[in-house]
Formats: structure tokens, sequence, C-alpha cells
């Protein structure tokens, strides 16, 4: 996915990947001529990106790495930044610095206190983006208690109460086994008793709107309902 969104920014674009984890954005920037500056709050995360650039490309473009807390982008003067691409942690799934770090917002569990500071983050976004400028957010649900929780909805309110609007929402089709791929657009449940019938109608829905290039993908994928 990261490398389709890095496509929809311009050559010698100035970009922003405020928690670079494993480098993938520097990577495709290094591969297709963008400038980046890659942060992250793990220190780890900047060493793997900068062993991750080691190799040869036709392009040099200027990626800097530094480690920084994303809630405060003190080193960005207003709208200076052409494309923001971020990729969070999905509240506590994975705890990146295994909460030896404690402002990496992965320690956060309650999903209100995360978006919280993810509305921080935003804030900071709004402000170094140029106007008219995009900034594509990676983000995924998660369920507690085998209820679905709508963290990628909840994350979207914030980017929109700081001021931001939403031009479109992507889902991503993954492709599994065929015998756990009953359902395979934006959320994999692990078995289909999990699936709600509210859920079901919604990828019914889904499925009814895919072009017939995305449903010839999405059977390719193993994609059946
Ligand atoms: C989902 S991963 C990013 C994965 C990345 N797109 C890749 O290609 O590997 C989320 C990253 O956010 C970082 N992170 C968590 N809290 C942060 C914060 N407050 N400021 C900056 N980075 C943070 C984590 O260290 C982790 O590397």
């Amino acid at each position: 996915m990261i490398p389709e969104v890095v496509r929809n920014s311009n050559e010698n674009d100035y970009l922003l990947d405020p928690m670079i984890g494993g480098g993938t954005t520097a990577i495709e920037c290094k591969l297709l001529n963008r400038n980046l500056l890659a942060l992250d709050i793990n220190p780890n995360a900047i060493e793997i990106t900068k062993n991750a650039l080691d190799f040869e490309s036709e392009f040099n473009p200027k990626i800097k790495l530094e480690l920084n807390d994303s809630r405060s982008l003190a080193m960005l003067n207003d709208e200076s930044i052409d494309f923001i691409l971020n990729h969070p942690p999905y509240v506590d799934i994975i705890h990146y610095s295994e909460k030896q770090i404690p402002e990496d917002l992965s320690n956060i569990h309650d999903l209100d206190e995360f978006c919280d500071e993810i509305e921080k983050v935003a804030k900071e976004f709004y402000r170094v983006l140029k106007k008219d400028k995009y900034c594509a957010i990676l983000i995924g649900d998660t369920r507690r208690n085998k209820m679905y929780q709508p963290l990628a909805f909840k994350v979207m309110e914030r980017f929109l109460k700081v001021g931001f609007e939403l031009k479109k929402v992507m889902f991503i089709l993954e492709n599994l086994p065929p015998n756990k791929a009953k359902y395979t657009i934006e959320k994999q449940p692990q078995n289909i008793e999990e699936v709600s019938n509210e859920e079901q109608h919604y990828y019914e829905e889904l499925l009814s709107n895919m072009t017939p290039d995305d449903k010839e993908v999405a059977s390719k994928e193993s994609f059946e309902i």
C-alpha cells in the first residue's frame, strides 16, 4: 500500500513520514526521487531505516532521518511539506518499543486516549502541510472482547476536527489462504462466525460498489462472499 501512496506525490516533492518504522516510505522515496523527512520515536526504527536505504538507486533524493515525537514538529515551518504519509500504531496491538519508550503511542490501550494523542499529531500535520496538498493515513481497526472497534473512523474524525477534509477512503484487499478468505475487504475476522450481520451487510455493499476490475482483483485474491 505504501508504494502506491508514495506514487501519489510528485518527483522532487518534500514528503514527511513522521512514524517511519521499518522504512518502507524511505525506500520508495529513494526509488521514486522524493525528498523525505523520516521521523520516529524509536531509535531502532531510525537505525533499521538507515540500513534499508543502503542500496543503489538511479536517484539521490534528500532523505533525512530524525528521532522525534510526532506530537511536535518544531523543526518544520508552517506550510512547508508537500505530502504526508502516516502509518501510526493501531493503539497497542503491537507494542513497538515494548513499553520501553514512554512517548511511544503504541503504549496506549484506551481508544479515546489514543485518539486524543493522535489529534495532537494531526494538528501539527495541518500546520506543516502546504494548502491544497494531501495527507494519507494508513490505519486499521481492532476488536475488543469480540466487538468491532472502528479505530480508523475515530482517527479520521480527529483529522476532520483539526481542519482536514476527507478526499477518499481506500480499503486493502488482502491475500489469505482460501479457507480463511471469506471476507477480505478492509478487515479479516479470524473466522466467519465472528462476522456480525451488520458487518456482512457492509461487506456486501462494498462488493456491489466495486468496479468489474476491482472484482477481478478480489477474485484473484480468493475473495468470496
Ligand atoms: C505502524 S508502525 C510504522 C510502520 C512503517 N510504515 C513501516 O513501513 O515499517 C508505527 C511506528 O510509529 C512509531 N511511533 C509511535 N509513537 C510515536 C510518536 N509519538 N512519534 C513518532 N513515532 C512514533 C513506532 O515507533 C512505529 O515505528
